[in-house]
């Protein structure tokens, strides 16, 4: 793990950035988004305010299932964001962008970790999957044609993916939920929807500078729960 950066200490200005962006979520939030973030939202009392302390969240999400959020500087490399999830941590982008360009950010941010990531980690079995999800593919991080696997099924899987609910398709993913403009492309016409399939997705490439045009709609949560034997088993 690369050393956590100090706390940031962030201004008015990028306090402002959050309550924009948190209110542009306002509709995705309430219809589009599967209803266990919404719950995590209000569990961990996320809001449009400001920036939160990530103390303060961070003891209601260690108190809900065990997982705390890190700063870190930006993009975690795969080898140690693995070895984080399994130790219960999820990296946190200590900056937020650009208040000029609202919906983009080169590495990920506060608003993408925090908002985005830390509500479904409120979520016992959320939760546990992921601290799963570490523990499988730790081992591999000195492999990188499988590490690349591991990658590819969390980008496809918990990044970008949609899931069918009594309601509706809704988006599943955080790098969905943290952006109301690829949302609402996720859920039109345009983009290429798959089932849920892990022998597509372990060499499926992704650019992380374009909307997703491949996504991955899973039928229900115990399919995602239950993919990390099968996904190990086939490892090439
Ligand atoms: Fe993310």
């Amino acid at each position: 793990m690369t050393s956590s950066p100090s706390p940031h200490h962030f201004t008015a200005l990028e306090n402002e950035t959050w309550s924009r962006l948190f209110e542009r979520q306002h509709h995705s939030r309430l219809h589009q988004i599967h209803p266990m973030f919404n719950q995590g939202l209000k569990a961990l009392q996320i809001s449009e305010h400001c920036v939160p302390d990530l103390d303060t969240v961070n003891a209601r999400l260690m108190n809900l299932t065990g997982y705390k959020g890190v700063w870190v500087k930006g993009h975690e490399e795969p080898k140690s964001f693995f070895v984080m999830l399994k130790n219960g941590e999820f990296p946190i982008g200590n900056f937020i962008r650009d208040p000029a360009n609202l919906a983009y950010t080169p590495e990920p941010d506060v608003f993408h970790d925090l908002y985005g990531h830390l509500p479904f980690l409120a979520n016992t079995d959320y939760a546990n999957f992921m601290r799963a999800f570490g523990e499988v593919a730790s081992p591999f991080i000195h492999q990188p044609e499988i590490c690349r696997q591991f990658e590819r099924l969390f980008w496809f899987a918990l990044e970008f993916s949609l899931i069918k609910t009594p309601e509706g398709i809704r988006v599943l993913g955080a790098g969905l939920a943290s952006s109301t403009a690829e949302t609402r492309f996720a859920l039109s016409n345009e983009p290429k929807v798959h089932t849920f399939n892990l022998e597509k997705i372990r060499t499926l490439e992704f650019r992380i500078d374009e909307f997703q045009k491949q996504i991955f709609l899973i039928e229900q949560l115990s399919d995602l729960y239950q993919c990390l034997d099968a996904f190990k088993k086939g490892i090439q």
